[in-house]
């Protein structure tokens, strides 16, 4: 039986019913993907439209991320973001996976300051976005959020973290610059890598990191799945900010990003694209795109 599909302006969605069931994304499906060497994909959305093309172009892992604060609300960092917002983009992304009968796994994005203060205060903020219908959070940031990590596990919150380039302290990094370069930072980032897989961690963020220290980072964690941005292409999976695999981001792509529109007439199309350069490794190719 073919599936019947309904058009929209950004691509062909799957009408509500009836489809085939697919089973939900989850972390032990994410485990046995990363035993059998495939690559997991994550891409951001931040509303129910792009997110149900997303999972319907064989996306895994939607990330409402914080980046929001830049492409929807047009801030110059992502440290404006407040918590109510993330709650808002975070249950539009799952009304929408829901409409279409979605299996997307979602990573709900914990804002700048919504987890700084205490880790009583990461739960609540947690808490909150677990309950907007997120799998999963990620925070920012590594040595005293391991502690932080720890006890969202402890409490059933799957938990994402976040190392090398950490754009909510962009300003204390001295910009939007690759980390973990010299020696000592790359020890830094390795130690702190292990320290979020002994915390609890299941996934991992790492952002532009050099391609042989994610390589080794990803070789050096069994339970955590890193998932790169900028990192080369040895990480257990990858993640782009939608506007940006899509072109239509308002500045200059970074070096690391590829225009998964060009050659294709749909959003959906171009998403498919990117699930099929990440799973085939033709995506990120570290020549062009990692340091
Ligand atoms: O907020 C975001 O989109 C992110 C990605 C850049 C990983 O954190």
């Amino acid at each position: 039986m073919t599936t019947p599909t309904t058009g929209t302006p950004y691509g062909t969605l799957p009408s509500a019913s009836p489809l085939p069931q697919r089973k939900p994304v989850s972390l032990p499906r994410l485990a046995e993907m990363r035993a059998r060497g495939e690559k997991i994909t994550m891409l951001t959305s931040y509303d129910a439209t792009f997110a149900a093309v997303a999972d319907a172009a064989g996306v895994e892992c939607i990330l409402v991320g914080d980046s929001l604060g830049m492409v929807c609300q047009g801030l110059s960092s992502t440290s404006g973001v407040t918590l109510e917002t993330m709650v808002y983009h975070t249950e539009s992304v799952v009304r929408g996976l829901l409409r279409v009968q979605g299996t997307a796994w979602v990573v709900g994005d914990l804002p700048f300051g919504s987890y700084h203060e205490s880790k009583e205060q990461a739960m609540r903020s947690a808490a909150q976005l677990l309950h907007a219908g997120a799998h999963m959070v990620k925070l920012e940031g590594g040595g005293w959020t391991a502690e932080t990590v720890r006890f969202l596990v402890e409490r059933g919150i799957p938990v994402c973290a976040h190392l090398g380039l950490t754009p909510q302290t962009v300003h204390s990094l001295g910009g939007y610059r690759v980390q973990g370069r010299e020696d000592a930072s790359a020890r830094v980032l390795r130690q702190q890598a292990k320290e979020l897989e002994d915390a609890g961690a299941a996934m991992l963020v790492l952002e532009m990191v050099p391609a042989g220290l994610s390589t080794e980072i990803t070789e050096s964690l069994k339970t955590c799945h890193t998932i790169g941005i900028g990192a080369g292409n040895g990480t257990a999976g990858q993640v782009l900010v939608m506007h940006d695999m899509l072109g239509i981001n308002l500045g200059k792509n970074p070096k690391f990003v590829r225009n998964f529109m060009e050659g294709q007439t749909s959003v959906r199309d171009a998403m498919a694209a990117y699930v099929k350069a990440v799973k085939d490794g033709s995506f990120p190719d570290n020549e062009k795109h990692a340091w």
